[in-house]
């Protein structure tokens, strides 16, 4: 498949709505550039001297390896510049990067996880970045946490990029979810896929079963009937997939559909769960509902929630929308 270039689609995306204007489609076109800069590092691998730890920590207690370091470094040092943006939040800052004066500021605020699935990396499993687009609120400069603590349905964009056997940028403007494929030869990203839609229905499930004596009863009874198959409540076989990089097991949802849950449970109750709300959940439920999927916690939807902090965790429900409704409401009859 031969599609349209990423610029292209964002060009005609600016033409028929005048609310993508022309420096949300620059951000877009930089986040793209950084990820494939961020493609071509892990594809180097132990020949670019990228893989192990850096020796330092994030501000959540995590190690950080080199290429964590690294993504985040490409993503600040391409973002920073432009004139698009009032300010910058990852995973692996503290608090937010201020854009510095020499440069001219605009009105959005970037997040990113500039590498999910880190642990993956020194096994050559996929990884990727996942990055939210929010407008800075008048009256902030972007440089304080406050500005980014903005519910999900305000995101203006939404994306990921999964370094496998393709790099692939999945994107929401907003107007439904398409898929970008990295042409390595050209450099560009083209269209793959317009339009996913999500099947309602599924019969594969992603949840990290070592931690199942920990969890709550809702989801335990629906991993139980999962189980039991066709002999079972819900009459049919499942399989199950976890990849441990949330990026390639959301990828395999967008494609083919599923569930994947890192549900409350009571290793990581006191933190709210494991996954982070502003760059992990919102923009991945983002991404998920404008594919027609579903995205809750087990209790409420995801981009409704009111963030109280910027590295906040949550509970995280996603995918085939019958499926995450059936554990939503177990968790709801409870
Ligand atoms: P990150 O590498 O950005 O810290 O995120 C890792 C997350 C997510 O990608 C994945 O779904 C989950 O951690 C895996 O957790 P387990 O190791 O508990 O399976
Ligand atoms: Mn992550
Ligand atoms: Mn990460």
């Amino acid at each position: 498949m031969n599609g349209i270039s990423l610029t292209r689609y964002l060009i005609e995306e600016q033409r028929a709505k005048a609310q993508i204007g022309a420096d949300l489609r620059l951000l877009i076109e930089v986040v793209a550039r950084a990820c494939k800069t961020i493609a071509i590092a892990v594809g180097k691998g132990d020949l670019g001297g990228v893989l192990g730890d850096a020796g330092t920590g994030n501000i959540q207690g995590e190690a950080q390896k080199k290429l964590d370091v690294l993504s985040n470094e490409i993503l600040l040092e391409a973002n920073e510049w432009g004139g698009h943006l009032a300010g910058l939040a990852s995973e692996e800052m503290d608090h937010p990067h201020a854009i510095p004066n020499e440069f001219p500021k605009g009105g959005y605020l970037l997040l990113f996880d500039p590498l999910d699935g880190s642990s993956n990396i020194d096994v050559n499993v996929s990884v990727g970045t996942i990055f939210s687009v929010l407008r800075c609120p008048e009256g902030m400069t972007g440089a304080e946490d406050d500005a980014f603590l903005q519910p999900g349905t305000t995101q203006v964009a939404a994306g990921y990029c999964v370094y496998g056997p393709s790099a692939i940028l999945v994107l929401t403007l907003g107007n439904g979810t398409h898929a970008f494929t990295l042409d390595r030869e050209l450099g560009s990203f083209r269209m793959t896929a317009r339009d996913i839609q999500i099947p309602a229905d599924t019969k594969e499930f992603a949840i990290n079963a070592s931690n199942a004596r920990f969890w709550e009863a809702p989801v335990k009874r629906y991993v139980d009937e999962m189980l039991e198959g066709k002999d079972g409540p819900l009459g049919k076989d499942y399989n199950m997939r976890w990849v441990a990089s949330m990026v390639a097991d959301v990828h395999r949802i967008v494609t083919r559909g599923g569930v994947f849950m890192y549900p409350l449970d009571s290793k990581t109750k006191d933190k709210g769960g494991k996954l982070r709300l502003l760059y992990e959940a919102n923009p991945m439920a983002m991404i998920v509902e404008q594919a027609g999927g579903a995205a809750t916690t087990g209790r409420e939807r995801i981009l409704d929630l009111k963030p109280q902090k910027l590295h906040q965790r949550v509970p995280v429900i996603l995918g085939s929308k019958n499926e995450v409704a059936r554990v939503t409401g177990y968790h709801l009859e409870g």
